[in-house]
């Protein structure tokens, strides 16, 4: 039975290790020593990051890998992915080479507005909140021109406060949303801290508000929160080509690929179980990139899937289509990202991959994630049409299965020899182990 603890986070680190590994571990040493290997020797880094949280015991690795020979609005970009799945980088390496002959990508950001609600409780009629809230609205705006001094300075701020009527889900449920322009800060902490503020106007104004009865003064704040769902900040990726340059072989002709791809993301766009894995593999690149340039793919991941589901069934976020024996294919996906503020300025390694992009603002930063999601996207759809996933996958896997059952170096290269003309199974790896090792 593992013991509770009161005050655990008030202990030093090395105390915390080892009430873990004391309660958790038979042999605790051994915990320990795979604790400590992963710190950092250098103890200024490795404190840097012990800040980043609370209770933090070590580092956890993630590959840090990049995607060259991108091509985005004619420039050309290496893109840096943290990711641990084998295949997705390959797979954007791929689709970026692919495209690249192609014309490469093109990006736009279609809009940038980012939003916040007060969500509050008025024992009242909308006729008696509207007034009131018009009265108020400009001491709502100006109640935050501090707070929002420096975002001013770089043309961002607060767009606008509306009132909306919620009582028809919730008696009584009002809200106060706002819009936002934060530039290139993802802005959370910005907009949380206006909200909170416009919730705290909101409830004064109420109180000494002389047309409200008693029961209306009292209007009570449920909670201020920016939201994830960022419909209205959306780019687009694209690319097209001829069809008579997509892929042609003895078993398909470049039309009836074309023809297949449609089908596959038609599929996508209609039904649900597809849509959630098609949508899943967009996510590999669009995650790899955001976590690689410190963004919060959280944030991003929960605004992704509520704007596949926007028209009321989950759909698929890229679409094609064949016009003129043209194909054209594209992602539209709202992406919240920052390149200022948060870990950017941080952590040695997210300022090095937005180095390694050219140190983009945040709206060049969401045309780089919109086409890393569409090559994935492009990666996955291409191998199921043609060849399936598994044989590009399981190649990649190959040196995972090997990693498990501790191969050595030389039975690695022997190995992976082997598969370079042979399909990669579980199994057949393991055999080959075994009779190497015979
Ligand atoms: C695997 O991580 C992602 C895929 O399943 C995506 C897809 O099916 O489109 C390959």
């Amino acid at each position: 039975m593992i013991p509770q603890i009161t005050g655990f986070s008030k202990l030093s680190k090395e105390e915390k290790i080892n009430w873990l590994t004391t309660h958790h571990f038979s042999e605790s040493e051994k915990a320990k020593e795979t604790l400590l290997n992963y710190w950092n020797t250098d103890k200024k880094l490795q404190q840097l990051h012990e800040e980043f949280a609370e209770n933090t015991l070590s580092n956890f690795y993630l590959p840090f890998s990049i995607a060259p020979n991108f091509t985005i609005n004619n420039k050309g970009y290496t893109i840096p992915m943290t990711i641990e799945e084998s295949s997705v980088v390959a797979a954007a390496s791929n689709a970026a080479k692919f495209w690249n002959k192609r014309g490469g990508f093109k990006a736009t950001v279609i809009n940038t507005e980012k939003i916040g609600q007060v969500h509050f409780s008025f024992a009242g009629s909308l006729e008696k909140l509207t007034p009131f809230f018009t009265a108020i609205k400009p001491k709502l705006l100006a109640s935050v021109n501090t707070i929002e001094a420096n975002m001013k300075k770089r043309g961002g701020g607060v767009l606008d406060i509306s009132l909306r009527d919620k009582t028809n889900a919730i008696p009584n449920y009002f809200q106060l949303h706002c819009t936002f322009e934060t530039v290139d800060a993802m802005g959370a902490n910005f907009i949380n801290t206006c909200l909170e503020q416009f919730a705290q106007v909101l409830q004064e104004e109420a109180f000494n508000y002389a047309l409200f009865s008693d029961d209306e003064k009292a209007i009570e704040i449920i909670m201020s929160i920016l939201s994830n769902y960022v419909p209205n900040c959306v780019v687009r990726a694209e690319v097209s080509c001829p069809i008579s340059e997509l892929p042609n072989t003895d078993q398909l002709s470049s039309t009836a690929y074309a023809e297949k791809f449609v089908r596959a993301l038609t599929i996508a766009e209609k039904e649900p179980y597809r849509a959630v894995t098609h949508n899943k593999g967009i996510m590999n690149g669009v995650d790899a990139v955001v976590l690689a340039t410190g963004n919060d793919f959280r944030a991003i991941e929960a605004g992704a899937h509520a704007y596949a589901a926007k028209d009321g069934q989950y759909s698929s976020l890229t679409h094609a289509y064949i016009k003129h024996n043209t194909l054209t294919y594209y992602i539209e996906i709202p992406l919240a990202v920052g390149t200022v503020g948060g870990l950017t300025s941080l952590h040695p390694m997210v300022k090095l991959a937005l180095q390694i992009l050219g140190n983009p603002n945040a709206k060049e930063l969401m045309q780089i994630i919109a086409v890393a999601g569409l090559a994935q996207n492009f990666g996955a759809v291409n191998s199921l049409i043609t060849t399936g996933i598994q044989k590009g996958h399981m190649k990649m896997h190959l040196l995972n299965i090997l990693n498990q059952h501790q191969a050595t170096n030389a039975e690695k290269e022997q190995i992976v020899k082997f598969f370079a003309k042979n399909t990669v199974t579980h199994s057949e790896v393991l055999n080959q182990l075994a009779l190497i090792r015979a």
